[in-house]
């Protein structure tokens, strides 16, 4: 075999044992990484090394590969907007759905060292606080065993916490030298276990892995392989119990078109929902405060906020305009930087992020993207007013900028200002109503005809109702 088809050969390995994408332009990296694995286990060729690998038993050298081409970060309340998501939307209604059997199975999967997993943990504690009659069971897996052994022990040093409230930090943690000690309590709630999504056969009714209520799958398929990613969507998708969700990072679905799982557009972003046969079940309405322990900050429990949109998402010409999307008030320089800014986002460099912002602000000062962008930044932070006036910016420098109104609407809305939110969200239905039905609504990822359909669904619930 020559060198490259044998390279062809374990790139394809790479792809059906773990999921991993090598692109092409990274095929040297996997090479040296590849013979320094092969040199360290005695391989003196390749070749051999590619015939341990696939052998069955090579687990603990996958989770190498695993480790080597991927990265663990993570932290408690990563995503600011997805946790608002949990709290306030969806872990209230599968928990009101729930109210008669009692049962709530929450799934992280790939949660690396487990911030992920007990930050569901901690949401549930929130809004469940009496539960002694409840069976909740909260499972954390990945491949990496390093990162399970460390999940297990609930101690994280200060850096896990960079996105996390001071005041949740001191309720459920308590600092021994220089590490935090999670509470028993919550600790005790999570299960955790290393498996491989890919090669797991699941659902299983012998495992835990059926009925799950909600699957969190963040900052995993961004290193999979296109079908990688499909085959364990599909997985997960038939794992949920109907009316269940799916979360992943922002985009990692798009271009996957799951057709057990409906896409849903919410004000925080997109989830996936397993699809209802019966559109009743879907129509539950919990009232503010109904199950939960405190008062919910929104009003949206309600099914017009949940709207159907996207059926089939992403429908063909969304994901060709995502595909070949380039903004028209940038040009090359600060799209850069923009770009930049928002793959620092994603992986938690805040700072950084920011930092690109204001160069393509500098660059490009009446451009209005950037403001959006530097809004969501300050949000993340909790730093709503000054959230607010770069969106304010943002609609100065660009008055039909669809997404600013709406998410100035949701600020204000988070502020108790329904009245305030109604009129931004009709401001944003009459721009949307103007546009091309199939124009591309980036930051939302849907159409604007879509977001019509949603818009003019939209009422929010009387906050004293
Ligand atoms: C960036 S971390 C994501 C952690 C957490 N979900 C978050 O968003 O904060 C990616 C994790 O995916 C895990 N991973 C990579 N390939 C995997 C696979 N085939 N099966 C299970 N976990 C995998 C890695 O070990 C790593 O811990």
């Amino acid at each position: 075999m020559n060198d490259t088809a044998l390279l062809g050969e374990l790139v394809q390995l790479v792809v059906q044992r773990i999921g991993l994408r090598i692109a092409d332009d990274a095929h040297d990296g996997f090479l040296g990484i590849l013979r320094e694995r092969a040199a360290c286990l005695g391989y003196t060729s390749l070749k051999d090394y590619r015939t341990f690998l696939v052998n069955q038993q090579a687990i603990e050298e996958w989770e190498m590969l695993a480790r080597a081409f991927t990265s663990t970060e993570t932290f408690f309340f990563r995503d600011h907007g997805q946790i608002d998501l949990l709290r306030f939307h969806l872990l209230p209604e599968l928990i009101a759905q729930q109210r008669i059997e009692k049962t709530l199975r929450l799934w992280s999967a790939a949660c690396s060292s487990g911030e992920e997993a007990y930050s569901l943990a901690m949401l549930v504690d929130m809004l469940l606080p009496q539960r002694d009659d409840w069976n909740i069971f909260i499972l954390g897996t990945d491949i990496d065993s390093k990162a399970i052994t460390k999940a297990l022990l609930g101690r994280y040093e200060e850096w896990s916490f960079r996105m996390f409230p001071a005041e949740l930090q001191h309720r459920y943690f308590h600092l021994e030298g220089k590490q935090w000690i999670l509470e028993e309590r919550i600790r005790s709630m999570v299960t955790f276990r290393v498996s491989n999504l890919v090669n797991e056969l699941f659902p299983d009714s012998d495992s835990e892995l059926h009925d799950m209520a909600l699957i969190l799958c963040r900052n995993v398929f961004i290193y999979f392989d296109h079908a990688a990613v499909f085959a364990v969507a599909t997985k997960f998708a038939e794992t949920l119990r109907v009316g269940g969700y799916l979360l992943t990072a922002h985009t990692e679905l798009i271009g996957h078109s799951v057709p057990e799982l409906e896409s849903r557009l919410l004000a925080e972003g997109v989830v996936y929902q397993r699809r209802i046969s019966n559109p009743a079940e879907s129509l539950y309405i919990s009232h503010p405060g109904e199950t939960t322990g405190e008062t919910p900050r929104h009003s949206t429990m309600q099914p017009n906020y949940i709207s159907q949109v996207n059926k089939h998402y992403p429908p063909a010409h969304v994901r060709e305009s995502v595909e070949n999307y380039s903004p028209t008030q940038l040009c090359s320089d600060e799209e850069n930087l923009l770009k930049d800014a928002r793959i620092h986002a994603d992986r938690g460099d805040f700072d950084l992020a920011e930092r690109l912002c204001h160069q393509a602000l500098a660059v490009a000062p009446l451009a209005a993207t950037p403001f959006f962008l530097l809004a969501q930044l300050a949000q993340v932070k909790e730093n709503f007013n000054q959230a607010k006036e770069c969106l304010n910016k943002a609609i100065y420098l660009d008055p039909r900028f669809v997404a600013a109104y709406l998410e100035l609407a949701a600020l204000s809305e988070r502020a108790n200002d329904n009245p305030r939110a109604l009129t931004l969200r009709h401001a944003a239905l009459d721009i949307a109503r103007t546009l091309p039905e199939n124009e591309l609504i980036k930051q939302y990822e849907t159409t604007a005809g879509e977001l019509v359909q949603w818009l003019a669904k939209f009422e929010p619930i009387p906050l004293n109702q």
